[in-house]
């Protein structure tokens, strides 16, 4: 029995996995989101731990077993999001400032006038963006109380979800290569921290989780934190990353997105650093011994969080699964175009000062054209993301592989094969992510080896594209008109 936790943007799944990789066990809970002003997201780190704690004893629970059952426990998190915290009390010294968090876009820009922006890209893989840690581990040291004198010292320290459970599970301060590639701080070839960044932005090396392999020992479960587990955690990874895997994409030019708070397309690019590509971001996708794979990787801000808005903030659904009746009511989108860019837009604008637009409002204007809007933005943003990856791949998208919440949507997954003109393929286990981290686990505690991953999965539903290419073209210009609206509006 292998326990997996995915710590998502908005809520915390666990799976529990048998020895044969089905699924018998699973809990899921959201925790709060805090905006304290505008373009800052933060998240509450002591109750993110609060709640994957209890949702992974409901999901052994939901599997009939006993925390003491488990034999390996995975992790996947939402990367970038960055903790600091107290190592002798691991209590939290700040709220984390989640990936989507706009806050460092000015510190961003005056890195690229003082003429960093190239040694960034090449060193890390990363384009020079709020969205990854390192800017938002300089902010902290800069503006939370006493921080930067305790992260001197040693008694203060910084770390990705992954490894602020890590230290909460097993008292270790650990991280691994997929999400240290998220930081701004870890090079890319050289496979650890790098001085001259960390330098750079002013961060204290000793105050960085010790980098592991992906797959492979971050220590036991201290006694009492989970009930009675006592396991290892053996495999941990980016939750993108995990999808990856979990898609079983192992060999180069093998890829898939994830609809999830954003969506993310990544291409498995081989052993070896990729060679720099415009408007993509290379990072590691994980590290198993010595061996290193490695990812391009199109990220998309805001999908399924536009979703989330529409019944949080505008409050005009009470479940996402209501904007598929809204949008089939509709014939077509009646010019009404949706971007958003609520936290600046990812691939392929990169453009921190984006904000959200609404184009095309007339008075027949209904919550059904709002609801298909926002579908349809998941669905252009994808393409977009989706065309920008062909760029590297050595052959054009013969399909698309999908997994994550929204692929449940088939209003979506209709309309995301008619914008690609491929079919969509969704695989039997929609939360591809933890089960990502459920097979590292398993290949780390030597339960699985990697191929047999391979074998497991299997596809359930393929979406075929219906629509004319010309018509497609037609609503992609459009929705084109309606992002070149969106830029540069925080400016
Ligand atoms: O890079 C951000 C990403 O890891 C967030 O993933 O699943 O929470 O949308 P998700």
């Amino acid at each position: 029995m292998i326990l997996a936790i995915d710590q998502g943007t908005t809520g915390t799944t666990c799976l529990v996995v048998d020895g044969e990789g089905d699924l018998v066990g699973r809990g899921y809970r959201e925790f709060s989101q805090h905006f304290p002003r505008p373009g800052w997201v933060e998240h509450d780190a002591a109750e993110i731990w609060e709640v994957t704690r209890r949702v992974a004893l409901e999901a052994c629970d939901d599997a009939g077993i006993a925390p003491a059952d488990l034999q390996a426990i995975g992790i996947t998190n939402q990367r970038e999001t960055v903790c600091a915290w107290d190592p002798a009390t691991g209590e939290p010294l700040h709220r984390a400032i989640v990936w989507q968090d706009r806050r460092t876009a000015a510190m961003c820009a005056r890195l690229r006038e003082a003429g960093h922006e190239q040694l960034i890209r090449e060193r890390t893989g990363l384009v020079l963006d709020p969205y990854f840690s390192g800017t938002k581990i300089a902010w902290l040291l800069e503006h939370a109380p006493e921080l930067r004198e305790r992260a001197e010292r040693g008694t203060a320290v910084f770390g990705t979800i992954d490894s602020w459970l890590l230290f909460r599970l097993t008292g270790e301060h650990v991280t691994d290569p997929s999400n240290a590639s998220r930081t701004m701080l870890y090079g890319l070839e050289a496979g650890d921290w790098d001085d001259e960044l960390c330098a750079l932005l002013g961060v204290p090396l000793r105050a960085l989780p010790e980098v592991r392999p992906s797959i492979g020992g971050f220590g036991t479960v201290r006694p009492g934190v989970l009930g009675d587990a006592t396991c290892p955690v053996g495999g941990v990874a980016g939750d993108q990353q995990a999808a990856l895997y979990g898609q079983a994409c192992l060999d180069p030019g093998e890829g898939k997105n994830t609809y999830g708070t954003g969506s993310f397309v990544l291409l498995n690019a081989g052993d070896a650093p990729p060679a720099e590509h415009e408007g993509l971001l290379r990072t590691v996708g994980w590290q198993i011994g010595q061996r290193r794979m490695f990812a391009y990787e199109a990220s998309v801000f805001a999908t399924g969080a536009a979703v989330q808005w529409l019944r949080d903030g505008l409050g005009i659904i009470s479940s996402a699964a209501e904007t598929e009746p809204l949008a089939d009511s509709l014939e077509g989108n009646d010019g009404v175009y949706l971007v958003p860019a609520f936290a600046g837009l990812g691939a392929p604008h990169w453009d921190p000062y984006a904000r959200g637009t609404i184009t095309g409002l007339t008075r027949g204007t209904t919550r059904a054209h709002l609801a298909r809007a926002t579908l349809e933005a998941i669905g252009f943003q994808t393409l977009d993301a989706v065309r920008a990856m062909e760029s590297v791949a050595a052959q054009p998208l013969r399909v698309l592989k999908a997994d994550g919440g929204a692929t449940a949507n088939r209003w979506l997954m209709r309309f995301q094969a008619d914008l690609l003109g491929v079919p969509v393929v969704v695989p039997a286990i929609h939360e591809t992510t933890a089960l990502g981290a459920a097979f590292m686990a398993g290949v780390g505690v030597g339960r699985w080896n990697q191929r047999e991953v391979t074998r497991t999965w299997r596809a359930a539903t393929t979406y075929e594209p219906t629509m004319s290419r010309d018509r497609a073209e037609e609503l992609h210009a459009g929705w084109r008109d309606a992002v070149g609206r969106s830029l540069g509006q925080a400016r």
